[in-house]
């Protein structure tokens, strides 16, 4: 959600005649996106406001902070003493060509309708965007400071969606991640189901029609999760074999102090669920260890459930107390030692089933959308339909970024190593043998 704000706020700029540059050094305006979700992304807003306001000291320099901490009453704090000069609400980001015009301390905090109806220029030579279909999310689990911050959810209207989907197909974008806090509650906002707005499993269909050869979504709540949308995912042929459904807890008894609104056995009948249309489908998780008052016996839950599942891959967390959460308010947090030890075990747990789900693909041809060089330049590098990191050497004739079916030839936890086919189905050998480095190359998994 925040790539796609810095795209919507980058495109502002280069449409008011500013160009972006990649060193802060060589920038007269740095604007930090920032995420309040846990608190060492804070941290780090902290430090490099720091350096800014330094750097300020030495020459002219306008700094601006926007994203979920602008939001809060914690961040505005932050804004003060680093004195910056522009702040702008996840819901304000199009006030940024008023904020740069006025010569005074410009803070944003409200949310401006027109957000849902502004499309934003396609990017350019990218094959991968991000399409959002709602902001903020009317769940209210004790650990997450989202709804504090983004505010009640909204569905942007389809047609809003379609067009911005049509710009994106005209620039050659070919796979589409849509986004939402719970795109399962896509057109049920507050409850209410909104009359004009198709239903999540609907929209799935219409964006599949619409020539797009990729798509992929996040995220699903369990708890709006219906049979329906994987149905859609099954009979939509663009639609990626790929589900990211947060567990965050495999113990019941940690689900409802977390609010989650589903129980372990609840989750596990979705699993079975998506098993049954897609067999082959690649499942990842979110979950977060050491929540308040999570005994060992909760933990061996979710190693359990882990097992019982087979996650591809998972997205894992420590516990961080965010204030403003209720978690925060009437909760006691655990003693950090007891929080990282359980996460370095279900780190463990993480690579071992990453390891036994991708060897499965072992031999067998994949498409990948490879987006350009990796960091070797004789590698080309991108992602399976099932979000894997995949590397694949070039060789003559194919070094271009695109959609391709490549062998998978080796696997790590993190990452395939493949190799281009040629029409009859052979492999191709690279220009160069891949070097030990290969192993070097690839993007591991974000883990907290
Ligand atoms: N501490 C740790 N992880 C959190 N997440 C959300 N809030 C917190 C928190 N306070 C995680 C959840 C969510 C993901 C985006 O971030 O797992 O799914
Ligand atoms: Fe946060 Fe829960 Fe909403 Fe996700 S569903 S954004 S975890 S409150």
């Amino acid at each position: 959600m925040n790539e796609y704000d810095s795209h919507l706020v980058e495109s502002q700029l280069v449409s008011m005649g500013a160009s972006i540059v990649d060193n802060m050094d060589a920038a007269d305006f740095v604007l930090l996106n920032t995420c309040a979700v846990r608190g060492k992304p804070v941290e780090k807003v902290k430090s490099v406001l720091g350096q800014l306001r330094l750097e300020k000291k030495r020459r002219p320099l306008t700094v601006g902070m926007m994203g979920c901490l602008a939001q809060l009453e914690e961040g505005q704090q932050i804004a003060r003493k680093f004195e910056v000069d522009i702040l702008l609400g996840p819901g304000a980001i199009l006030d940024l060509p008023a904020a740069l015009e006025s010569n005074e301390r410009f803070w944003s905090l409200h949310f401006r309708d027109e957000l849902h109806d502004f499309i934003p220029p396609p990017p350019q030579g990218k094959l991968q965007a991000h399409l959002t279909i709602m902001r903020g999310c009317d769940h209210r689990c004790t650990y997450c400071i989202v709804p504090t911050t983004r505010g009640p959810q909204v569905s942007r209207h389809p047609d809003h969606i379609l067009k911005e989907l049509d710009s994106l197909l005209g620039a050659g974008v070919q796979e589409v991640t849509l986004l939402g806090q719970n795109v399962n509650s896509y057109g049920i906002d507050q409850g209410q189901r909104i009359p004009g707005i198709p239903s999540f499993a609907e929209l799935l269909r219409m964006v599949g029609s619409s020539g797009i050869k990729r798509i992929k979504f996040t995220t699903s709540h369990p708890m709006n999760f219906t049979e329906d949308v994987v149905q859609a995912m099954a009979e939509t042929p663009a639609v990626c074999e790929f589900i990211h459904l947060p567990v965050q807890s495999g113990s019941s008894r940690v689900l409802k102090r977390m609010a989650r609104e589903y129980n372990r056995e609840k989750y596990l009948e979705h699993i079975a669920c998506i098993k049954k249309w897609m067999p082959d489908a690649v499942l990842f998780t979110d979950i977060i260890v050491g929540f308040p008052g999570e005994t060992e016996e909760d933990f061996q839950e979710t190693l359990s459930l882990y097992d019982e599942v087979g996650y591809d891959s998972a997205y894992m967390f420590i516990y961080s107390a965010r204030p403003g959460t209720p978690s925060y308010k009437h909760f006691e947090d655990l003693p950090r030692e007891v929080k990282t030890e359980r996460l370095m075990r279900l780190i463990e747990r993480q690579k071992e089933w990453a390891m036994r789900r991708n060897s499965r693909f072992v031999g067998r041809d994949v498409e990948v959308l490879l987006r350009g060089d990796a960091f070797n330049p004789d590698f080309l590098e991108g992602h399976t339909r099932g979000q894997h990191a995949t590397i694949v050497p070039k060789v003559p004739g194919m070094d271009k970024a695109g959609i391709y079916t490549v062998r998978v030839e080796q696997v790590t936890p993190h990452q395939f190593n493949a190799k281009f086919l040629d029409a009859q189905g052979h492999t191709l050998e690279p220009i160069l043998a891949p070097t030990p480095e290969a192993a070097l190359l690839s993007s591991p998994l974000p883990m907290a």
